[in-house]
């Protein structure tokens, strides 16, 4: 099977779909067995080099790397003709019209490095600069998160959508820190935190994977998302898609954390269930 870029139909958009979960799968259970190769389903010996990127908390692994050469050339070999943006990439180009594979390797690279079991393969495909298909793969819970464009999210194979939280009072946050070690940022990620807190938020937590973040408010296991609050550059496009049209096919909301409108190359995030979106965006910024 071929896939040409200039005239993408609904059928090839199905089977660029189940392409992107069995790719997703393929590489989950790669990183899967480099990080646990003594794990019974584990064939991977390989050892696992770590490296830091921007700073000793940004880390990447050759499991980072060998994930994204598989998920490349596997998504290549059917649309030699598509765009490819990878957060492993290096200088990754801006997002255009053109189709593109927007590919996290691994989200959650830290999790992943101490052996915390939330982190997932990321693949979305976007086209005329919006997701139209994404999905999440997490190798140590077999789940797979999963959306195309007007179809419904999906959990394997169940529905999703978001939860019925109405207040805050009722509301799990999950909030993400990312790589922001600045004063000032630290400062500002804090102040939201306490902001939530003492508007007597039932819960906040900091899991270490953006796109899953997203997913569990997809499944109404989160109310909420709380990304790139302290730097301009804390959440990037390959942290966002494919888990974007996850929650957004789940009945998710979304602004930055300013209030404003989100795209998924936005600089923040509020991801969540209708009814708390403006108290939310009313207790961060006030
Ligand atoms: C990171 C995770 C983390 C978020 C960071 C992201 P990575 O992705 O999503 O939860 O706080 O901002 O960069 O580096 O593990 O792919
Ligand atoms: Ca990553």
């Amino acid at each position: 099977m071929l896939i040409g870029a200039p005239d993408i139909k609904d059928a090839d958009l199905f089977q660029l779909y189940q392409l992107a979960k069995r790719v997703a799968k393929k590489a989950g259970n790669l990183i899967f067995s480099l990080r646990f190769p003594a794990h019974p389903s584990s064939n991977g010996h390989a050892k696992l080099t770590i490296d830091q990127k921007s700073n000793s908390t940004d880390l990447v692994t050759t499991a980072d790397i060998a994930s994204q050469r598989l998920v490349f050339s596997a998504l290549r070999d059917v649309c030699p003709d598509f765009r490819f943006i990878g957060e492993e990439d290096g200088a990754p180009a801006p997002l255009d019209e053109n189709p593109t594979w927007i590919v996290d390797a691994i989200d959650g690279t830290t999790n992943y490095v101490h052996g915390l079991h939330d982190f997932a393969v990321c693949i979305a495909l976007s086209i005329g600069k919006k997701a139209v298909l994404g999905v999440v793969y997490n190798p140590c819970s077999h789940e797979m998160f999963s959306a195309l464009q007007g179809y419904g999210a999906f959990l394997n194979d169940d529905l999703l959508c978001v939860s019925e939280c109405k207040h805050l009072r009722q509301a799990l946050v999950l909030s993400e820190w990312g790589y922001e070690r600045s004063t000032q940022g630290i400062k500002l990620m804090l102040q939201s935190n306490e902001r939530l807190l003492m508007k007597g938020v039932r819960a906040v937590r900091q899991l270490g994977s953006g796109a899953l973040d997203m997913c569990y408010v997809a499944a109404g296991r989160a109310d909420a998302v709380i990304g790139g609050i302290a730097e301009k550059d804390t959440w990037q496009i390959w942290d966002y898609a494919a888990a974007f049209v996850i929650a957004e096919e789940a009945g998710a909301v979304f602004r930055t954390v300013d209030g404003g409108p989100f795209h998924i190359e936005s600089e923040s995030l509020i991801c969540c269930t209708p009814a708390v979106l403006q108290e939310i965006v009313d207790t961060i910024r006030q």
